[in-house]
């Protein structure tokens, strides 16, 4: 089954409230894209913005962490209702494995995410912990770029390394330049979230747009 999880950060901020409703009805869970200007050379949104929207929202909250030291964090997330919570690989390593902990002892999903230029190999050996895997398909740091074809090979990469764990029940999320012309070749790869933000909320008819994508 696809999971469409629109991301907020392309929503139109002076009304977010009507944003997260159409996302309360029709998406399936609903990203947001924390950035610090450190990690990534951008700055998105921080916690009062995510407390608001963890107030009205009815679907899981998915927290994409684009920080340095993301284990400082991770429990103010929680604590604001995240059902799940990913981290780069490249701002954790040594301690990767003691963040995917730390997440899952609060109760929430904890997923490992990798840039384009990170072998998938180096995550193997986390496979075996996380409850989900975040596959970038741009760089991360900025909404509407475009899709790098050879994240389909990444995808299909750590689907079979985490079916080969006997892992088949770890969903692979994909995030960055997701929309309508390339979901169904995403989804054949093995990807079963599908991050999708200017694809939705630049499209004229959102719930059309997303009902696309999951049925991609
Ligand atoms: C990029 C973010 C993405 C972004 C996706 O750093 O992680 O979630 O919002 O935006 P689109 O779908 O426009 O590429
Ligand atoms: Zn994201």
């Amino acid at each position: 089954m696809t999971l469409v999880a629109p991301s907020l950060l392309a929503a139109d901020f002076l009304h977010l409230e009507k944003d997260v409703e159409m996302l309360n009805q029709y998406a399936d869970i609903i990203h947001l894209d924390i950035m610090d200007g450190v990690f990534v050379p951008n700055i998105s949104f921080g916690f009062p913005v995510v407390e608001a929207v963890a107030r009205m929202s009815r679907k899981p909250l998915d927290v994409h962490l684009m920080i340095v030291n993301p284990e400082k964090y991770v429990e103010r997330f929680a604590k604001l209702g995240a059902a799940y919570i990913s981290f780069h690989y490249e701002a954790a390593r040594e301690n990767a494995e003691e963040v995917i902990g730390q997440i899952q002892a609060l109760g929430v999903k904890a997923g490992i995410v990798i840039n384009p230029d990170c072998p998938v190999q180096a995550i193997f050996p986390l496979l075996p912990k996380v409850d989900f895997v975040l596959i970038m398909s741009v760089f991360a740091g900025f909404g509407g770029q475009k899709f790098i074809p050879e994240s389909l090979d990444r995808v299909r990469a750590v689907r079979a390394q985490l079916d080969k764990l006997g892992r088949r029940d770890i969903p692979v999320e994909i995030d960055g330049g997701v929309g309508i012309s390339n979901a169904a070749d995403i989804v054949r790869a093995g990807a079963e979230i599908l991050v999708a933000g200017s694809a939705v909320f630049k499209s004229g008819n959102p719930q059309h747009t997303i009902e696309t994508l999951r049925n991609a």
